[in-house]
C-alpha cells in the first residue's frame, strides 16, 4: 500500500467544497490537504486531514498564520513545512527547523518537502541541496524526537505546474534510496518518503513499482475527485 496526500493548493471556491465531499468516503490511505478554510468541511466528514502550511511562532501576534496549536485543536494530523512554493515565495528556507519544531511540540505530524530546481538538477548537485535542505530543518532537534516525521521528495521540475518533466522510475529510485540511507547513516531514522511531482492516476501505473517510496503528495490530480479515487484505489 501507498499513502496518498492530495494538495488542492489554493484551488476551490465555498461552493466548490460541498461538491467535492459529496459522496467521499474516508480510505485508510488517503489524506486530503485542502486549504485553511476548508479543514472544518473535510474534518466533518471523517476524513484524515493535513494542513498547507504551520507558523513558525507558537501563538500570538503573527496576522495571517495558524499555528500548530491551532490546527492541532481542531483535529488536523499532519501539516506540510516548506513546500516549493513557499521556498520560492515566502522564504521557507529560512524557517523549517522552526516550523518543524512547533510540529513536534504540537502533536503534529510534519511533512517536510525537499527538492532541486531544474538548474541544480543540471548542474549535478542534486543530493547537496537534498541533504542541505534536510540538514537546516533537523537542525538542533533530538532524531528520537523526529521518527513520525515524513519526507516529501518533490523535485521542482516534476511538479505540473512548473515544467511538470516526468522522472522515471530509475530516476527516482536512486534519489529515494540515497535519502533514506542519508537519514539512516546520519540520524538513525527511517521516515516514510513520499514523491511529488505530476503523480496522478495514469503515472502511478509506473511510480508504483518504486521500491524506496511510501507514498505521493499529489497536486493537480487531488482537484478531480474521480481520477483522485483511481489513483487512491490503484495504491491500496
Ligand atoms: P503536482 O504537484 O502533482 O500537480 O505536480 C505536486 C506538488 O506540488 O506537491
Amino acid at each position: 500500500m501507498k499513502l496518498v496526500f492530495g494538495n488542492i493548493k489554493m484551488n476551490m471556491l465555498n461552493q466548490d467544497v460541498t461538491n467535492y465531499l459529496d459522496g467521499i468516503e474516508n480510505d485508510s490511505n488517503a489524506i486530503y490537504i485542502p486549504p485553511f478554510i476548508y479543514l472544518k468541511d473535510f474534518i466533518n466528514k471523517g476524513l484524515s486531514v493535513g494542513a498547507q502550511d504551520v507558523s513558525f511562532k507558537e501563538i500570538g501576534a503573527m496576522t495571517g498564520d495558524i499555528s500548530a496549536s491551532q490546527l492541532k485543536s481542531i483535529g488536523v494530523t499532519y501539516a506540510i513545512v516548506s513546500h516549493s512554493e513557499r521556498r520560492a515565495n515566502y522564504q521557507d528556507d529560512k524557517f523549517s527547523n522552526q516550523k518543524i519544531k512547533r510540529c513536534l511540540e504540537n502533536g503534529i505530524i510534519p511533512i517536510l518537502c525537499i527538492g532541486e530546481l531544474l538548474e541544480e538538477k543540471e548542474k549535478g548537485i542534486t543530493k547537496e541541496v537534498l541533504t542541505s535542505e534536510i540538514d537546516e530543518a533537523f537542525l538542533d532537534i533530538n532524531p528520537d524526537e523526529l521518527k513520525d516525521v515524513i519526507i516529501a521528495y518533490e523535485p521542482v521540475w516534476a511538479i505540473s505546474t512548473y515544467e511538470g518533466i516526468l522522472p522515471n522510475r530509475e530516476i527516482i529510485d536512486d534519489i529515494a534510496l540515497f535519502i533514506k540511507n542519508y537519514l539512516k547513516d546520519k540520524y538513525n531514522l527511517s521516515l516514510r518518503l513520499l514523491y511529488g511531482g505530476s503523480v496522478n492516476e495514469v503515472s502511478c501505473d509506473e511510480f508504483n513499482n518504486c521500491k524506496f517510496i511510501d507514498g505521493y503528495l499529489v497536486g493537480g490530480c487531488s482537484l478531480k475527485k474521480d481520477k483522485f479515487k483511481e489513483l487512491i484505489e490503484k495504491c491500496k
